[in-house]
């Protein structure tokens, strides 16, 4: 019989994370400077990024959080259920999208389409990991944390059915096969 275990192996150290959203949270103010934006974090996978990233804007904001619900284990179920939307009223107003990650590109595109129904002035989109390969999206990702592979990943508030979202750094999630 076989047994699949999983393990976890290092790919982004807290460090390289901490160094690398703060240049974000750089850049970011800078060019809202005096716009007055609204950072939607999208629950539950960006409440590390969004909090860390929150701390390096040095321009006055506000804040909000959209829930949305797509993965079951490893997998895209398909369809994407809205669990919480924003309570900021958004017409006219700056507003950046705060993702954990961008894999197929569904759920960002279901956000935009979302928000953009609300007549904002403006829509931005910081996404700490983006997996390698997308294609088909209209609109530019904006702000970048990392490129990454197509594997899964977990930690800095990525989940693996719920858990693992307390790691301060991102891990991949290997398979080991063993009989
Ligand atoms: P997309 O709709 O395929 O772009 O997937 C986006 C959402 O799926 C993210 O916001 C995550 O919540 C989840 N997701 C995608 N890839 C991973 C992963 O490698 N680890 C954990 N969650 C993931
Ligand atoms: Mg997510």
């Amino acid at each position: 019989m076989q047994i699949s275990k999983t393990y976890l192996k290092k790919l982004i150290s807290a460090e390289e994370i901490s160094s690398r959203v703060q240049y974000l949270g750089k850049i970011i103010s800078k060019s809202y400077d005096m716009k007055n934006p609204i950072f939607i974090g999208i629950l539950n996978g960006s409440f590390m990024f969004m909090s860390d990233l929150l701390k390096s804007i040095s321009t006055p904001c506000e804040v909000d959080f959209i829930k949305v619900n797509s993965y079951v284990g490893k997998k895209s179920t398909g369809s994407i259920k809205l669990l919480k939307n924003n309570s900021i009223d958004i017409k006219n107003r700056n507003i950046i999208i705060v993702e954990d990650i961008i894999d197929t590109g569904r759920s960002i595109k279901y956000l935009m389409n979302l928000l953009s129904n609300s007549d904002p002035k403006s829509v931005a989109i910081a996404t700490l990991l983006l997996k390698s390969g997308i294609t088909g999206l209209n609109f530019n990702i904006d702000y970048i944390g990392f490129e990454i592979t197509k594997e899964f990943v977990v930690g800095y508030g990525l989940d693996y059915n719920q858990k693992f979202r307390n790691l301060d750094s991102i891990y991949l999630l290997k398979d080991k096969s063993t009989n």
